[in-house]
């Protein structure tokens, strides 16, 4: 299966067509076959219009044989915090399903104490690596004791692990940053990681600070957990990527017709060309402004563009 765009007219229609794959796929797991699945899910506001979906059709679907996954959180806010991942997608899925999912897996951000960690990266340099291109950076860290070792121990391995022993994500759901970024995996930062725990880079704050989520950028956390590229190349069967407005035509351009590169985080998922996973961009018009009319560099590139926006069906 190669990777496949689907190109539709607006944020509506690309949430109506993201509900039809998933909530079919989630119903033939858990109803038809009466299988676990396991979800991963992202916040912002690219899924919003799915999950509202994903709640009026609970019907169709057995949440009981569901289990869920975030893909980052912020560090040091609490779980509670109007900002927090956590509390967002208690918000806006899962207190609206009744009833819940069997588990709901968190990165536990909220556990991390910002001002501690800052202060072991700068007393002690030496525990972690900075590695990345921009000001955001994965924080590598070297050891097993200390603060960031700590973090290290409790959190992020825990993270990963509860992933790989539940035997991985069945479907993914991301959004895409304004520079390519894919959770909290910064532009710049290699794809190697399978989580890590993130600096954010400057342009990530000062988003943030503008479409209102904190007052301003010293309010803002400078930390996050997240899983990375690799995690998800490695961990998750199917992905399932939206993208709408005009932020995100030019990271979507770069993600299908540039290079697999540090520069772009979500074009790692080329890796999947030609695989038997899928991963399906669900685009809107004005996000896919740039690749369409590029249909013959994408099918040179093995990808695979649907333009659906005067068709009846996702299916015809
Ligand atoms: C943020 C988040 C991601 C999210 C992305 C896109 O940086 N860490 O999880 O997918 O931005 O957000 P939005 O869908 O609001 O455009």
């Amino acid at each position: 299966m190669p990777l496949e765009v689907i190109v539709v007219e607006n944020y509506e229609i690309m949430s109506d067509a993201a509900a039809s794959i998933l909530i079919l796929e989630m119903s033939q797991a858990t109803v038809l076959e009466g299988r676990k699945f396991n979800l991963g899910l992202a916040a912002g506001s690219s899924p919003l219009g799915l999950y509202l979906r994903i709640a009026q059709r609970q019907g169709e679907f057995d949440p009981t044989n569901i289990r869920s996954w975030n893909l980052d959180e912020y560090a040091g806010l609490p779980e509670n915090h109007p900002e927090s991942y956590a509390f967002q997608m208690e918000q806006n899925l899962f207190g609206k399903l009744n009833p819940r999912f069997a588990k709901i897996f968190i990165p536990e951000g909220d556990k991390i104490d910002a001002a501690r960690l800052e202060g072991e990266l700068k007393e002690k340099p030496q525990t972690a690596e900075l590695d990345g291109r921009y000001s955001g950076k994965a924080i590598v860290i070297k050891t097993f004791s200390g603060y960031t070792g700590r973090i290290k121990r409790t959190i992020l391995v825990p993270y990963l692990e509860s992933i790989v022993s539940a035997g991985g994500i069945d479907w993914q759901i991301a959004g895409v940053g304004r520079k390519g970024h894919i959770g909290f995996h910064e532009s710049g930062v290699p794809l190697e990681y399978g989580i890590m725990l993130v600096k954010l880079s400057d342009e990530t704050i000062a988003d943030a600070v503008k479409d209102g989520h904190f007052l301003s950028a010293e309010e803002a956390p400078k930390y996050a957990v997240s899983l990375g590229a690799e995690g998800l190349m490695r961990y998750s069967k199917n992905i399932l990527v939206l993208a709408s407005g005009d932020r995100k035509t030019e990271a979507i351009a770069k993600a299908l017709l540039g290079p697999m590169t540090s520069d772009s985080p979500i074009s790692a998922m080329q890796k999947r060309i030609g695989s038997s996973s899928k991963v399906i961009y669900v685009v809107d018009e004005i996000a896919a402004a740039e690749i369409l009319g590029r249909e013959r560099k994408l099918t040179e590139k093995g990808i695979k563009l649907r333009d659906i926006r005067r068709s009846a069906s996702l299916y015809s």
